[in-house]
């Protein structure tokens, strides 16, 4: 069809008669529609194809993964790209610590305390892991009661919650900043991430010749009154998806140094009876500022408790 067929068409689809009517909505309608014929047209898709991709759709929801398709499209990571340069714009302060993906794998409601926390509630085989740190503003100020929500996966590369296996919150914490703006916590390292193999975003990224995997990372959602909320994650060094995440997630200054210890006077200082590793990682906030939309992004989350 011609393009001013198209659009002709498109306009009509997407309601061109006096009713009252949601004008944003309409103009994405009508752009979508506009868009999805021209595909159509230029790639001279088949009818079969439209019902495959439409039943494909279906799948998608019956599965729940259609945030993890988003993800894995790149979507999520566009968002962030998006929301950087509108801080920029804004002369939101610079030196915050960078942002990335929330994934879909949050959970609310987690355990909290104040100062430290132990994260894992199940046995597990993975190394035992402390990480910790200092929240600050970009003065490098200390934050006190600044909120650190802290979640991982296990060994395995499952979240709680949604690997039944699991204790409820095993690996989901709230720790709140000391008096000097510090958090630290005794955990296990996680490994990576890999999109049920057998699911619909997999079968995708399968046609597109990629893979599903994330490196191993450890999701953060840190907060203080008066700056800017943090969506973050740090991935872990050595992995070997590290800079090949299916969700590109990773960022310059997301990957902290990770020690290794397996000294026996190092391990009983600890009081562990196994090899640790530790991590330090400080978190910056920009002070918040009107009118710059917010970090926290209101999407639909479980919600436990
Ligand atoms: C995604 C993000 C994660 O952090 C994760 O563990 C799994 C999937 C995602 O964005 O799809
Ligand atoms: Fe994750």
């Amino acid at each position: 069809m011609h393009k001013k067929q198209i659009e002709e068409l498109a306009v009509r689809i997407s309601g061109t008669q006096s009713k009252p009517a949601d004008a944003r909505v309409k103009a994405i309608v009508d752009r979508l529609l506009v868009d999805i014929f021209t595909v159509i047209d230029d790639f001279d898709v088949t009818p079969e194809e439209f019902w495959s991709a439409l039943s494909y759709l279906t799948e998608l929801g019956q599965s729940n993964e259609y945030a993890l398709l988003a993800a894995g499209l790149g979507i999520e990571h566009y968002f962030d790209i998006r929301l950087d340069e509108k801080e920029a714009a804004a002369g939101i302060e610079t030196g915050g610590t960078p942002r990335t993906i929330e994934g879909p794998l949050y959970v609310g409601g987690a355990p909290v305390s104040t100062g430290e926390a132990r994260l894992d509630d199940d046995p597990d085989v993975g190394e035992i892991l402390f990480m910790e740190g200092q929240v600050t503003d970009t003065a490098g100020r200390p934050l006190a009661g600044a909120t650190v929500e802290v979640w991982h996966a296990n060994t395995k590369g499952n979240y709680s919650f949604f690997d039944k296996s699991q204790s409820p919150f095993n690996l989901r914490r709230t720790i709140k900043t000391d008096a000097e703006g510090r958090y630290r916590f005794r955990s296990i390292m996680p490994s990576g991430y890999g999109c049920p193999p057998t699911g619909p975003t997999q079968h995708l990224l399968d046609r597109l010749g990629r893979h599903g995997q994330r490196p191993a990372h450890i999701h953060f959602m840190v907060s203080a009154d008066g700056y800017r909320q943090l969506t973050t994650q740090i991935n872990i060094e050595g992995d070997a998806y590290l800079h090949d995440d299916f969700a590109f997630a990773t960022r310059d200054g997301l990957i902290p140094a990770v020690t290794h210890h397996t000294d026996p006077s190092a391990l009983k200082d600890r009081g562990v009876n196994g090899p640790f590793a530790t991590i330090t990682f400080d978190f910056t906030l920009p002070h918040a500022v009107a009118g710059v939309p917010a970090t926290l992004i209101d999407r639909p989350r479980a919600q436990v408790g």
